[in-house]
């Protein structure tokens, strides 16, 4: 049954097994872009991506990965420019080496749990006074190690709304909505209190993803207000 892929308790770290179980790991940011593509119906991302690169620097957070997509966003879409880069993961997965040359260009990553507080308030303290102009999340199986409750999400996506720059832009996969429902999330009462703020966002409910068809759901909310753009929402909730 799909609710038992997304258990309510989630899988702990079984820290022999880790570092080699995950099949979607590593993955460019362009593997990025192919996912968060269909969320971004209004097709944000090209103009979110060219602002960013005029950031000095671009503050960029990815949570539950290693290195990797932050690695190529540095090469790809900054061209090498100004980067403050966290990734959070259960462990760095690559090697010393790498991970001195990713320190030099301004990436490091954060070996920490998502379920644990102490990791939040490191990246806090990470950020300092700053805020994130990007804040991202591809999961994928990752989203077995976190609670479905509504609990949990709305006090990570409280930590993270506050952490975000005003002109920042979240970009995460979450369960279906199927999911969240069964759990008890109040999902559409919280997309609708996203529109009666006027705050820009687009909620894909569910797709096929590249893990073995395996259905996601995709959030991609604005900071920056908008005052157009939300009544189309209503049929694709
Ligand atoms: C399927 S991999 C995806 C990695 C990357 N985002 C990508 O798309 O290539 C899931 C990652 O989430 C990390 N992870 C899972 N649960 C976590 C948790 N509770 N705290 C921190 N990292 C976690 C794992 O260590 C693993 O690197």
């Amino acid at each position: 049954m799909a609710g038992e892929l997304f258990p309510r308790i989630p899988y702990t770290l079984d820290r022999f097994f880790d570092r080699s179980c995950w099949t979607i790991k590593g993955s460019t940011f362009r593997n990025y872009l192919i996912d968060f593509a269909k969320v971004d119906a209004d097709d944000l991302l090209p103009g979110f991506l060219k602002r960013l690169s005029s950031k000095n620097p671009a503050v960029v957070i990815d949570l539950m990965a290693s290195n990797g997509a932050l690695r190529t966003l540095h090469r790809d879409v900054l061209r090498g420019g100004p980067l403050k880069a966290l990734s959070v993961d259960y462990q760095f997965k690559g090697r010393e080496d790498e991970r001195r040359l990713d320190l030099s260009h301004g990436i490091e990553c954060l070996e920490g749990d998502l379920n644990h507080i102490a990791t939040w308030r490191k990246i806090e303290q990470w950020l300092s006074s700053q805020k994130a102009h990007l804040i991202m999340e591809r999961g994928y199986a990752g989203l077995d190690h976190i609670p479905t409750y509504g609990k949990y999400f709305r006090s990570k996506l409280g930590r993270l709304w506050r952490m975000l720059a005003d002109d920042g832009m979240l970009l995460l996969q979450t369960p279906p909505a199927t999911i969240l429902k069964e759990r008890g999330v109040p999902l559409d009462s919280w997309l609708r209190s996203l529109e009666d703020r006027k705050i820009y966002y687009r909620f894909l409910s569910g797709y096929d993803s590249m893990d073995a068809g395996r259905k996601y759901g995709l959030l991609m909310l604005s900071k920056t207000p908008r005052h157009t753009g939300f009544s189309d929402m209503a049929g694709r909730l």
